[in-house]
């Protein structure tokens, strides 16, 4: 198994080209299995993820190709509306399937997802939402079969804004017969694209990036292609890096997806420079300690909630971390304080005091974001800090090691 090795403790300083967003992309990659034809998407960072999703769509039956970045889709040969399990239960992305395989084939059986490394993660607003769009929903062998002729449009208001729930119904409903609203729909950045990427495709959502979509049924979608949009979660996962060691920049980003992100940053005393599509952060003198409570966008996205608590590790006193979108996930936590951290855990809030130095030591990733502040942790710490389970980095990170020592950092991977 791989390990990734950092001797931490050394400034970073430098720029960092910043991929595609996984969430952007492989819910626009299950769309494309839509249509009849090639779609193109460009950006597509090279991760397990995204591999995954193409080893699903083989299975459906869609030719695909994907090189230097760029992932062509034909969807004129798509035949078989399944995924399997072996496949769900290693990306729960491969949910997604679901919305685009109703609409085009009037069925489809998906593994039901399982729980995940922090919690039950359920689906039941996805399957509510097919249900109201009239579809039959039933449960065998740990498959769902769900089963329409045709879906009926209707208003549908969700619970909390799924980013998943509502890219599924959103897909599922862009071919249904009449008009869709989706009410307390995920504003997420990565679902408008999702939207944009339909429009493009001849669908017709109005509302995208609001609260409120209303999707009025179209009779049949085209391919189109479209550039991926930055991963926003992996330029806020660098930025903190560098609010902790030095000056980083990272480039190819959208700044307004930041927005949060950047300002709980000044409140720690680093500076911020936005340039066009560069934001530099410059570490404070004197790392204040800053609150922080995750929601969904454009609040403090989840995805940095264990990095954020990364960088509170060294703050000049304590501070408090919330996350309201995932109540249980906090796997790092445990893993933060064999590096000497002081991290007090009360069922969806961790407490950090700020200690003067971390101390590197072995510690393993139980999942994508934990994994990346458990490598920000061991680029704080002095000494030798190695990370194992690196294939949950992978899934989510393109090129991690080199874009880091390109800053400066002494990481590398090693194979045992
Ligand atoms: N929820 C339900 N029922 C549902 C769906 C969601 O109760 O049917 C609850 C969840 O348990 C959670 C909350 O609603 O408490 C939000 O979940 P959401 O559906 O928004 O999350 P998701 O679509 O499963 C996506 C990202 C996650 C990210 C969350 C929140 C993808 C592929 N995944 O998951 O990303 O944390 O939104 O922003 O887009 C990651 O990239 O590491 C990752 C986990």
């Amino acid at each position: 198994m791989d390990k990734i090795i950092i001797n931490g403790g050394k400034p970073l300083e430098g720029t960092v080209k910043i991929s595609g967003a996984k969430n952007a992309v492989l819910p626009m990659m299950a769309a494309a299995l839509m249509v009849d034809g090639i779609s193109t998407i460009t950006r597509v960072p090279n991760l397990r993820d995204t591999r995954t999703m193409i080893r699903l769509m083989e299975i459906i039956g869609a030719k695909v190709s994907f090189k230097n970045g760029t992932l062509t889709v034909d969807g004129s040969t798509v035949n078989n509306p399944e995924a399997p399990y072996d496949l769900v239960k290693t990306m729960r992305a491969s949910f997604y399937v679901l919305g685009p395989l109703i609409a085009r084939f009037g069925e489809v059986k998906v593994s039901l997802p399982g729980g995940c490394a922090w919690g039950p993660r359920p689906v039941d607003y996805h399957l509510k939402g097919l249900e109201e769009l009239g579809a039959k929903v039933t449960l065998d062998s740990g498959y769902i079969l769900a089963e329409s002729p045709k879906l009926q449009g209707k208003t549908i208001r969700f619970e909390y804004p799924s980013v998943g729930a509502t890219g599924n119904i959103a897909m599922a409903a862009v071919t249904a017969n009449g008009t869709t609203i989706i009410e307390n729909a995920a504003r997420e950045p990565e679902i408008e694209q999702l939207c944009l990427f339909m429009n493009k495709m001849g669908a017709d959502i109005s509302g995208v990036g609001t609260d409120e979509l209303t999707i009025t049924g179209v009779k049949q979608l085209h391919p189109a292609d479209i550039e991926v949009i930055p991963d926003r979660v992996e330029a806020g996962t660098f930025l903190m890096a560098g609010a902790a060691l030095g000056e980083v920049t990272v480039q190819d980003v959208v700044p307004k997806h930041l927005k949060a992100v950047l300002s709980k940053l000044e409140e720690t005393g680093a500076k911020i420079e936005i340039k066009g599509d560069a934001v530099t952060v410059t570490k404070a003198e004197n790392l204040a300690p800053v609150d922080m409570t995750t929601a969904v966008f454009p609040g403090f996205p989840t995805d940095l909630q264990a990095q954020w608590v990364a960088l509170m590790m060294l703050a000049n006193g304590s501070s408090v971390v919330t996350d309201t979108v995932y109540h249980d996930r906090f796997s790092h936590v445990p893993e933060l304080n064999r590096l000497g951290a002081n991290i007090h855990l009360e069922n969806n809030v961790a407490i950090i005091r700020g200690v003067k130095k971390l101390l590197g030591a072995s510690v393993m990733s139980t999942d994508i974001r934990a994994s990346a502040s458990l490598i920000n942790a061991g680029l704080m710490a002095e000494g030798q800090t190695d990370l194992s389970r690196i294939y949950h980095i992978d899934r989510g990170y393109e090129n991690i090691e080199a874009k880091y020592r390109a800053l400066g950092a002494d990481i590398s991977r090693i194979s045992e």
